[in-house]
């Protein structure tokens, strides 16, 4: 099993200053940052793209940049990503284009590859990709927004997914994402968890260095 992870997700940082939410970061030598990437299609919202990625490159962060695209055609981004510097690239499930092939060019640009699910998703969906993947992330809440409550009928799913991972020898991390803080986050270790993105807890946690030490304790 993965050693508990603490992924603070950019998208609950301060926007117009986000290379200070990023040395939040460093400075508790967190290694991972989560990029929330949004196109007004498959989710509700905008966010941000490959350019403020690379310039927080240029400004010299050198966090594992786990990058979450909430795209209708994530097919048509990943060079751009992988350009600005995403270490790991996810996509997906529920639009269709061709997943397995995304994940093998995710792969030869160098980057590591991720498939991601939906609420209303299934496992299953996912099932036959399992084994070409760096990492799974079950969303906890319907994604679009921060701040949303945790689902926690997403647990039965995270056991689910795991049991796989178990079963098939696979080494993927299992990711979970929305609404996650201390206590959820020890719900979803309990079912398999190991990768905790957290926006909104993270940037509001008033002692973040006491925060980082609670996940890495789960
Ligand atoms: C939701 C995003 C999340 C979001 C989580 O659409 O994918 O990464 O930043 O925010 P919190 O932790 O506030 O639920
Ligand atoms: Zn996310």
């Amino acid at each position: 099993m993965h050693a508990p992870l603490l992924n603070p997700s950019l998208l609950a940082g301060d926007h117009a200053n986000l290379a200070a939410s990023v040395r939040a970061v460093e400075d508790l030598k967190l290694p991972w940052l989560h990029c929330d990437i949004m196109d007004g299609h498959f989710v509700p919202n905008l966010s941000f793209g490959p350019e403020t990625l690379a310039a927080l490159r240029r400004a010299g962060s050198k966090l594992f940049f786990d990058t979450h695209l909430m795209l209708a055609e994530p097919h048509r981004y990943i060079e751009p990503f992988a350009k600005a510097g995403a270490n790991l690239i996810s996509i997906h499930i529920e639009p269709a284009y061709d997943h397995a092939a995304t994940l093998a060019r995710i792969r030869a640009l160098g980057c590591q590859c991720g498939l991601v699910l939906n609420p209303g998703t299934p496992a299953g969906a996912i099932e036959r990709l399992v084994s070409l993947v760096d990492l799974v992330l079950v969303m906890t809440v319907q994604p679009g927004f921060g701040g949303q409550p945790f689902r926690r009928d997403m647990l039965p799913k995270l056991q689910q997914i795991d049991s796989w991972r178990r079963d098939r020898g696979l080494k993927f991390r299992l990711e979970v994402d929305g609404g996650i803080d201390f206590a959820t986050a020890a719900e979803c270790r309990a079912a398999g968890a190991d990768t905790f993105v957290a926006g909104t807890s993270f940037f509001k946690a008033a002692d973040k260095p006491a925060f980082a030490a609670a996940f890495a304790n789960l």
